[in-house]
């Protein structure tokens, strides 16, 4: 066997989330482990390995590591050409970068809602805090991150990706956010708290989101295009054969969420009836939209889910054909809801309930059984690791995940129950996006600030969340209004279930923080990793 074929088994099996925990194979006389995806010498074989998945003193199979395994040699350099690295470096930097804005803006949000602080001293600055704090959260940390993915994905699956596509996707998206990024931090615009995608009413706050919309649908374009011409390209002898992973296709159903998304905000904002007041044209532009952008977050977290799953214990779906069947689904239900708007007034769109339900109802049709056969796949291995962050991160994101759809469920009004359900289903993406990303890190080429932080940081931004639902969801009970400054409204147990909710939201923000120092650091500082060496090939 040459060289070249022993290289594309290796490449044919790091990360791959169809294997699990396969017996190591001899390459050149070095072992592979398939689960961490690295190469070691021989002499080290039967000690685990140690990765962005491992925290100090964790080890695949649940015991204790033991002494330090020697580093991979730099043969990842060949796994990883130069342009995936790069932007992959940049896609995850946009991320790590919003999240710091959201971040910085929860904290303000935070702590003028918990009665003990009431730091903000105006309504105005409060909800131009929470409108910022809501898009750099939810509107530009989720895609972003999904743009990284998308890097992931197509490297993963050999996808030829359209480099200069990405490129221009994400520095469209990076100096969108800027724009939008100047009024929440001058305080200048009025800001409007309507559902989905709340907005600063200024010139260049509604240009920035213009532009990040448009350049992550650049981004999802040139995976979807990668994606499609992998399955139409025919076998060739010399050419590293594209592969279908669960992820790959998650990706490619996350890409139409994006462009679905996009193009009814488009067909809405030039349907909408002008004549009605601005604040209820806004909440109809984004009506749509900000349905099917839960899609893009469902079928990207279930992506990470699968590939946590198999780095981090080895993990592989009980049965894959359902799997991809269930991707497949999502389709008609995203569709039916962005068709719905070549058919109805954007208006109508918004009191008749079809979007909802074709969102709701399909989330709920197939989002419930995709969580339900990853967490199998991941319990079914038996091994539990809770001192990877990889495992404990994607653990807490499915309890965070289930706990926030039973509030849902259970059901509520216009109260702090709401963003009590919210923030259990964008604390669970969050969290699981959290997880993988020291991950993505090491294929860049640069490992984390600190191992044990990345042990405790998915339990403090966890249980944070978890501080601040149960706080939001008991003061809703007492009839706390949601997105409201000041407390006339309020009676005791309201106030004390506010300050449990400031409680939460401070470990939540420690927990943040944790993040942005052990992937935001080393991807600004170049901090190097284990195989830093500038790699000779490319793709
Ligand atoms: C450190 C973590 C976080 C803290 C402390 C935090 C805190 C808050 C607070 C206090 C509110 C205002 C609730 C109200 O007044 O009704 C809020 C609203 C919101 N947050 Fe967060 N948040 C955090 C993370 C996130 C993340 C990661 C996302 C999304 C990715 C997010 C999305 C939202 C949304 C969409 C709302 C508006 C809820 C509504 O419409 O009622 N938050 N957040």
């Amino acid at each position: 066997m040459s060289v070249g074929e022993k290289m594309r088994r290796v490449l044919s099996s790091p990360f791959d989330s169809r294997r699990g925990n396969e017996a190591p194979r001899r390459v050149a006389g070095a072992t592979v482990s398939e689960n961490a995806g690295r190469v070691t010498p021989a002499t080290a074989s039967a000690r685990p390995e140690r990765g962005p998945h491992t925290g100090r003193g964790a080890r695949t199979d649940g015991g204790r590591a033991g002494g330090r395994t020697r580093p991979a040699v730099s043969i990842r350099a060949e796994l990883v050409p130069v342009v995936t690295r790069r932007l992959l470096t940049g896609w995850m930097g946009l991320a790590v970068g919003s999240l710091v804005v959201a971040g910085l803006f929860a904290i303000l949000v935070a702590f003028t809602r918990t009665p003990a602080v009431q730091l903000l001293g105006s309504a105005n600055a409060f909800h131009l805090s929470l409108v910022a704090h809501v898009t750099f959260a939810f509107t530009v940390w989720f895609v972003a991150f999904a743009g990284a993915f998308w890097i992931y994905a197509a490297w993963r699956a050999n996808y030829r990706l359209n480099a200069f596509l990405s490129w221009t996707g994400l520095a469209v998206a990076a100096l969108g956010s800027a724009a939008m990024a100047v009024p929440a931090f001058i305080f200048s615009g009025r800001p409007y708290l309507n559902d989905y995608v709340p907005v600063i009413d200024h010139p260049l706050f509604w240009a920035g989101l213009a532009a990040t919309g448009a350049g992550v649908s650049l981004q999802a374009l040139a995976y979807l295009a990668a994606w499609w011409a992998a399955r139409r390209r025919p076998a060739s002898p010399d050419d590293a054969l594209p592969r279908e992973v669960p992820e790959s296709l998650g990706m490619a159903v996350a890409a139409v969420a994006m462009l679905l998304a996009f193009a009814t905000v488009i067909v809405t904002a030039l349907t909408v009836e002008a004549s009605v007041p601005f604040g209820y044209r806004l909440r109809a532009l984004f009506w749509g939209g900000g349905h099917l952008l839960q899609y893009l977050h469902v079928a990207t977290m279930a992506s990470v889910w699968f590939v946590a799953g198999a780095v981090a214990v080895g993990a592989r779906s009980p049965s894959p054909r359902v799997q991809r069947m269930l991707l497949w689904s999502m389709l008609p239900f995203m569709l039916a809801a962005a068709g719905a708007y070549l058919v109805w007034r954007p208006e109508e769109l918004l009191v008749n309930h079809l979007v909802t339900i074709l969102t709701f109802g399909g989330l709920g049709a197939v989002g419930v059984p995709l969580a339900l056969n990853a967490a199998w796949s991941i319990g079914g291995t038996g091994v539990r690791p809770w001192g990877s962050p990889l495992f404990s991160g994607t653990a807490l994101s499915f309890a965070l995940f289930a706990i926030g759809g039973v509030m849902g469920v259970i059901g509520f009004s216009q109260d702090t129950r709401v963003p009590a359900h919210y923030h259990g289903m964008v604390g669970a993406v969050t969290l699981a996006y959290m997880a993988v990303a020291p991950t993505l890190l090491d294929l860049t080429g640069r490992r984390q600030w600190s191992e044990r932080l990345a042990c405790w940081q998915p339990y403090l931004y966890g249980l944070g969340l978890l501080g601040l639902m149960v706080g939001m969801h008991w003061a809703g009970g007492h009839g706390a209004p949601r997105k409201t400054f000041g407390f006339s409204w309020a009676n005791a147990p309201a106030l004390v279930a506010l300050n449990l909710m400031g409680l939460g939201s401070l470990l939540a923000v420690l927990g943040g923080l944790a993040f942005v120092l052990n992937v935001g650091v080393p991807l600004v500082s170049r901090r190097a990793g284990s195989w830093s060496s500038e790699p000779t090939s490319s793709r």
